[in-house]
């Protein structure tokens, strides 16, 4: 069984698709970053958007990943980020695994042999992260009906520290309540966004990569918010049986 995902994160649009963000336009940096994923993934089977879709959320800004998406809104699943807005998000995107106003998803791929998971970890409100106990439920009831079938466990905020004083406060904050939930799970990987980098760490053995954003990159050292100058990318993971590669591609 071979399978290809695209991991799209953080496109942070808006109503105006001039509007830019950090100097970037960030419509025009999505439609690129888009284009560009078709090239290097023409058959990919799935695309995971996991949050921030719209920095600013409006019914115009959803309308605008819709259309730069195309054709491949008929593979893509979603989850929020801290800027979204569930019950705009939710309504333009369809809740296919809704469990509450959580935006969360389950989708089997190949011959069912593999399933992606969607968890919401977002705090309504809030910058950080939580998985909330509907959340963790939700995702025990799904692990729990084929334990042996590989996962791959999708949020918006890293459940590993990412060694940056500004941001490590603002990321999910209760990891250990996901932790205890990996061993002997099927889980293989978890994909993250919301910290507009490129780094791969591990929790409770598990590999936990995180995807820079479409738009704008955060450096994180520092004491505070700054932008890394380094271009917008997505993830693409390709599934070969049971053997599992990730790799960032970044835009010239
Ligand atoms: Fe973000
Ligand atoms: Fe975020």
């Amino acid at each position: 069984m071979r399978a290809t995902i695209v991991q799209l994160s953080d496109p942070h649009l808006f109503g105006d698709p001039q509007a830019q963000h950090r100097d970037v336009t960030t419509a025009a940096s999505f439609a690129a970053v888009v284009a560009h994923a078709r090239r290097v993934a023409p058959d990919c089977d799935a695309v995971v958007l996991t949050g921030d879709l719209c920095h600013d959320p409006s019914p115009e800004g959803y309308e605008a990943v819709r259309q730069a998406l195309g054709d491949w809104l008929d593979r893509t699943l979603v989850i929020a980020g801290n800027h979204d807005d569930l019950h705009m998000l939710g309504a333009m995107f369809g809740r296919p695994e809704a469990n509450g106003d959580a935006v969360c998803f389950r989708s089997l791929i190949g011959d069912r042999d593999w399933q992606l998971i969607g968890v919401d970890s977002v705090v309504p409100g809030e910058t950080h992260g939580w998985l909330d106990e509907e959340q963790l439920q939700q995702l025990d009831a799904w692990l729990a009906e084929d334990p042996a079938r590989p996962t791959l466990l999708f949020l918006h905020h890293p459940p590993i520290a990412l060694g940056s004083a500004w941001l490590d406060p603002l990321l999910l904050r209760n990891p250990e309540q996901l932790a205890g939930r990996l061993p002997g799970s099927g889980v293989r990987a978890m994909f993250c966004g919301h910290a507009h980098t490129d780094q791969t760490g591990e929790l409770a053995g598990i590999p936990v990569h995180v995807t820079p954003s479409t738009a704008f990159q955060f450096v994180m050292s520092g004491q505070s918010i700054s932008i890394d100058p380094s271009p917008p990318g997505f993830r693409v993971i390709r599934i070969d049986d049971d053997r599992l590669a990730t790799e960032v591609v970044r835009l010239a």
